[in-house]
């Protein structure tokens, strides 16, 4: 058996044995593998995996994935939807913590991670989400040609095979009717729906909608304020998490050409010689070249490098791409020198423009006898569901923890929603940005371009300002969903494993509610629960408002903010902190996803989001990233479908051909008018 067929044979007899510890043996992947690679992809997360698998669909072209965890071995707490919320699994997680947030109550803030090949696929909520049309649009307005709600709408639907299988008595009653035409049905992920719903959905959509917010029969046609059920990366067959390694991985670890090292943590990217411009007009600038990187299996073994023959492809998540960037020396000058790192490309918004969802959750415990909620599924029952679920996959534990929620608009928030909006575009910049790389003038003027299309998203009805998700136990979160506070994050040290751990190397702030508006956003969530709960509908279920209070009579606005700043927490959603803007912007990325500065590295995962979706994002990093892959196609001439769609001409590197991003040479591609370009209205195909 040649090399690579013993490497693949060990990899699948891991998948099958499924304990600890089974992969490329990490002592022994160096004798394995090949010398070098064409991509290396560093990190096998969401992002990672799917440009993998595509960029592998040529068997000329070699890839190689280096992923810090390992593989997961399907413990029900992964793969069972019902025990989402239960935990996570320690050694998946990258224990990172935030700094203490200052605008709240000075107390940092956990903050999971996945560390395990499908990366926060294996952790996450199965919630899917795109965001609105505009949302997307307003990439392509800060300079993205491409990419706008045209240019990623056949990447939602190339990852996707979205399965409507509901029974009519829950479509009816649950308003499910989607939009065939807006999804896919050949690609890699499963998106569907439970088999089973909690009553108190039905209860929660109809207290939305007595509230004047609309009901949607499917959130993801591009118009996304209002109420529904949002489908879940769930199998539809066995009922199980869909994740990017079932995905995108498993199918095709049978392909000689990819090749999987999983407990293997990259330490630095490799650059070597300068490409030199050899275009007479333009002046002579250098690019970097990356040949390879760094990395190794813990912070005491050897560090090894593997070069690439093409290129480098960064998929390490928001927060440990840009760290990675700095301590290979692309970043903020001032920040590399700190590190004592030579600087490769000065390039100050690496780990600026940091953007999360925020959330807080409100508890309204539903008391109404004889109802059936999540928290029924204890002793004897969950012995009967779990025998149900494995059995038959229906039953309770095919639910999520949360399918049910609504995105309001800033309108359904606030009666004074224009002077409430007015605040925003006069606030300094300066005073909302960090110190530091923060005030550097592209990076200010990229947040004030940001304040800008806030403004104007935020004032469209189709655009959700929050979220409120709802359990079946009575938890209402409020999520704010186009946050105008940025933070940051940076390495604490030229090694992200000093001391052993990349977690304690590595500064993230989010910098919560920095910009007062978030909380007021999410304080008027609050409001909106309240008024909620007092609905007909949700008058049914008894509900007792518990935690943070007890009494919604005594609340004023004091309280609630109070309440807000202590209880806080991240929705899981950092990006922006590698964005795809034009250098003035402060950006990191071309629309063609290479580094500025840089010929052959390239960020895809969700740091590159220049503006965070009013959404949960999965489905947009698995969109970014099937477009990241034809993207790199393209340029690399092997055959793929145009990325751009013949929306757009690509702008030119800055480092090379002069102005980059708005500037002359753009063409801005045809708008589309109103969302989903399809036949509203028509049921579902299989309900
Ligand atoms: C708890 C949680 C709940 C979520 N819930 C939802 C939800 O319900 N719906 C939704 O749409 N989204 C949700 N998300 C968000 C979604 O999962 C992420 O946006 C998505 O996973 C981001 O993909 P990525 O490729 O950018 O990074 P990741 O998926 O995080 O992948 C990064 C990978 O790189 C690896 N890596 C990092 N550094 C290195 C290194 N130095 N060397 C080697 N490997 C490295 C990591 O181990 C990881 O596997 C949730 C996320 C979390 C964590
Ligand atoms: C791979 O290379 C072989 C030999 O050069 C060639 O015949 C084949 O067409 C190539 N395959 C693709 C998909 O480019
Ligand atoms: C996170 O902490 C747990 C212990 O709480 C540990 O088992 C795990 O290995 C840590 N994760 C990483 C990536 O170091
Ligand atoms: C469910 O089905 C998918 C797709 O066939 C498969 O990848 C996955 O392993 C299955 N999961 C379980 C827990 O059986
Ligand atoms: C919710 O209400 C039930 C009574 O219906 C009570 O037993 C339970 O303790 C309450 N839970 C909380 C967290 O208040
Ligand atoms: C679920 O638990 C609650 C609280 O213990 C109880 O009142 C209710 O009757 C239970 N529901 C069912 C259907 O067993
Ligand atoms: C599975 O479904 C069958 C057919 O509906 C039913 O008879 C059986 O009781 C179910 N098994 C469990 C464990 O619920
Ligand atoms: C690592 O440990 C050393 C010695 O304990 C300490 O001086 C240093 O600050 C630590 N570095 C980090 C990044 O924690
Ligand atoms: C607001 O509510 C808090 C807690 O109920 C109370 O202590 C405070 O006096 C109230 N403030 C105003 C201005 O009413």
């Amino acid at each position: 058996m040649d090399l690579t067929a013993f490497l693949v044979a060990i990899l699948l007899s891991a998948c099958l044995q499924a304990v600890d510890g089974l992969l490329v043996p990490a002592n022994k992947f160096l004798d394995l593998a090949l010398p070098s690679y064409d991509y290396i992809v560093v990190g096998g997360g969401v992002s990672g995996l799917v440009v993998a698998n595509r960029l592998t669909e040529n068997e000329n072209v070699t890839v190689l994935i280096l992923e810090a965890g390992d593989l997961d071995s399907a413990p029900d707490l992964v793969t069972v939807p019902g025990f989402v919320g239960h935990g996570f699994i320690p050694s998946q997680n990258w224990n990172i913590s935030t700094a203490p947030q200052e605008s709240l109550d000075n107390r940092p803030r956990d903050y999971g991670q996945g560390h395990v090949v499908g990366g926060g696929s294996i952790l996450n909520g199965l919630v899917v989400t795109r965001g609105a049309k505009y949302d997307y649009d307003a990439w392509r307005t800060l300079g993205n040609p491409g990419w706008s709600w045209h240019g990623m709408f056949r990447y939602f639907k190339k990852s996707e095979t979205f399965t409507a299988c509901v029974t009519p008595e829950d479509g009816r009653d649950l308003h499910i009717r989607p939009h065939m035409n807006a999804h896919g049905r050949e690609g890699p992920l499963q998106v569907g729906y439970p088999r089973f719903f909690y009553k108190t959905s039905r209860n929660f959509l109809e207290g939305v909608s007595e509230l004047g917010i609309p009901l949607l029969p499917d959130i993801n046609t591009g118009v996304a304020a209002g109420a529904s059920v949002a489908p879940a990366t769930i199998n539809d067959r066995n009922q199980s998490r869909a994740d990017s390694r079932r995905a995108y991985l498993d199918g095709v670890l049978n392909r000689p050409n990819l090749h999987l090292a999983t407990r293997q943590t990259v330490t630095r990217v490799l650059f070597g010689t300068e490409v030199v411009n050899e275009d007479p007009e333009q002046p002579v600038q250098g690019l970097k070249r990356t040949y390879g990187v760094e990395f190794t299996t813990s912070s005491d073994s050897p560090r090894r490098r593997v070069a690439c023959n093409k290129e480098v492809i960064l998929a390490a998540g928001a927060i440990i791409s840009p760290s990675l960037l700095q301590v290979s020396g692309i970043g903020p000058a001032s920040i590399l020198e700190e590190l004592g790192v030579p600087v490769q490309v000065d390039l100050p918004g690496v780990g600026q423009n940091l953007q999360d969802h925020a959330m807080v959750g409100a508890f309204y415990n539903y008391t109404r006898p004889g109802l059936f909620t999540a928290n029924n599924l204890t002793g004897s029952i969950l012995d009967e569901v779990e025998e149900q679920y494995f059995a038959n996959r229906t039953g309770p534990l095919t639910h999520p923890l949360i399918s049910t929620l609504a995105f309001a608009s800033l309108r359904h928030l606030d009666t004074n929603w224009k002077s409430f909006l007015s605040s925003i575009p006069n606030s300094e910049p300066e005073s909302h940005l960090p110190p530091g790389p923060g005030q550097h003038p592209t990076v200010l003027e990229g947040y004030k371009r940001q304040q800008r299309l806030l403004t104007s998203l935020l004032s469209r009805s189709s655009v959700g300002a929050l979220e409120v998700m709802a359990d079946s136990i009575g938890t209402l979160t409020a999520a704010v969903q186009h946050p105008l506070s940025r933070g940051f994050v940076r390495a604490l040290s030229a090694d992200l494993l000093a001391n052993g751990s990349v977690a304690r190397n590595i500064l993230l702030n989010p910098r919560y509610c920095s910009h007062p508006f978030d909380c007021d956003i999410i304080v008027r969530g609050l409001k909106l629960n309240n008024q909620l709960v007092k609905t007909k509908a949700m008058q049914q279920l008894e509900p007792r408002p518990a935690y943070p209070w007890d009494d919604l009579t005594s609340q004023n606005d004091t309280a609630l903010l109070e309440a807000v700043h202590s209880k806080l927490q991240t929705e899981f959603h950092p990006a922006g902190s590698t964005s795809m803007l034009p250098l003035e912007l402060g950006g990191v990325v071309s629309p063609r996803l290479v580094v500025y500065g840089t010929s052959n590295l390239r960020v895809v995962d969700a740091g590159i989001i220049p503006l965070l979706p009013a959404a949960h994002i999965q489905a947009a990093v698995y969109a970014i990233a099937e477009k990241a892959a034809d993207i790199i196609k393209q340029d690399s001439t092997m055959s793929g479908l145009d990325p751009n769609d013949g929306d757009v001409t690509p702008p030119p590197n800055p480092f090379t051909n002069g102005p980059p991003g708005l500037g002359p040479g753009i063409v801005e591609g045809p708008d589309v008018t109103g969302g989903f370009r399809g036949d509203h209205g028509h049921p579902g195909r299989n309900i």
